[in-house]
């Protein structure tokens, strides 16, 4: 099994030297850099806008992964797109016109993403998959980071690892929510590529960020 792609979430990093610690999970190993953006409505925590992913833009060359927990979506996509997000996610709950909205990111020349919360079913999909280039299955519920990963969302990996092979695009498989050394595996065995990891990836401070991600892209075997 190839290692996965590891894009640390920066939740979980010291918000008070931001920059740094983007710095310092680059230099570890990071293959893309996760932005969890929440606005205390669609999910029940507020984090960061895209003044903040402006500024983080020049620590770090690596993909900006940007995780849009807000609602209504679509009048931020610009900002984002502007502020140097590469991938942008969306959640479908998040707006009336999900398809609408993965055409204007696309348009904006960014890569789409959709993100299903643990309750949403694959079919969601149905009609979006032959239009973006990344599926985020949340393993938690989101809003919040160090919870524990929800087994059951290993199934619905499964279920759009198929849907995604059919297709025959490359598009990613991103598991959010829980992921550590002990879940990863299973991630990646239903067929998983990118294993987003907060709680995992910054736990120990900077002296403990290689050997972090190391040991999550190991468990692939
Ligand atoms: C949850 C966020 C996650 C979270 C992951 O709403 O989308 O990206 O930060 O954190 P851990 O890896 O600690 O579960
Ligand atoms: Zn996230």
């Amino acid at each position: 099994m190839p290692a996965p792609l590891i894009s640390p979430s920066i939740l979980s990093a010291d918000f008070a030297k931001l920059g740094e610690e983007v710095r310092a999970i680059d230099v570890a190993g990071a293959d893309w850099i996760h932005v969890d953006v929440m606005d205390g409505h669609f999910v029940p925590n507020i984090t960061i806008g895209p003044a903040v992913v402006k500024a983080l833009r020049p620590h770090t060359a690596k993909p900006f992964d940007v995780h849009l927990m807000i609602s209504p979506v679509d009048g931020y996509l610009e900002a984002f797109a502007a502020a140097g997000a590469d991938i942008i996610t969306v959640h479908p709950e998040a707006g009336p016109h999900t398809h609408r909205t993965v055409q204007a990111i696309k348009g904006l020349g960014k890569k789409a993403g959709i993100s299903l919360n643990p309750a949403t079913p694959a079919k969601m999909l149905d009609y979006l998959i032959d239009e973006i280039d990344l599926v985020l299955i949340m393993s938690v519920n989101p809003g919040f980071g160090g919870q524990s990963f929800i087994a059951s969302q290993l199934r619905k990996i499964e279920a759009v690892r198929k849907m995604i092979d059919k297709t025959g695009r490359a598009i990613h498989l991103e598991v959010d929510g829980g992921v550590d050394v002990n879940t990863a595996k299973a991630c990646i065995d239903a067929g998983a590529d990118v294993l987003v990891a907060g709680t995992a990836s910054f736990k120990g401070g900077p002296d403990c960020y290689a050997a972090n991600i190391a040991a999550l892209k190991a468990t692939a075997g």
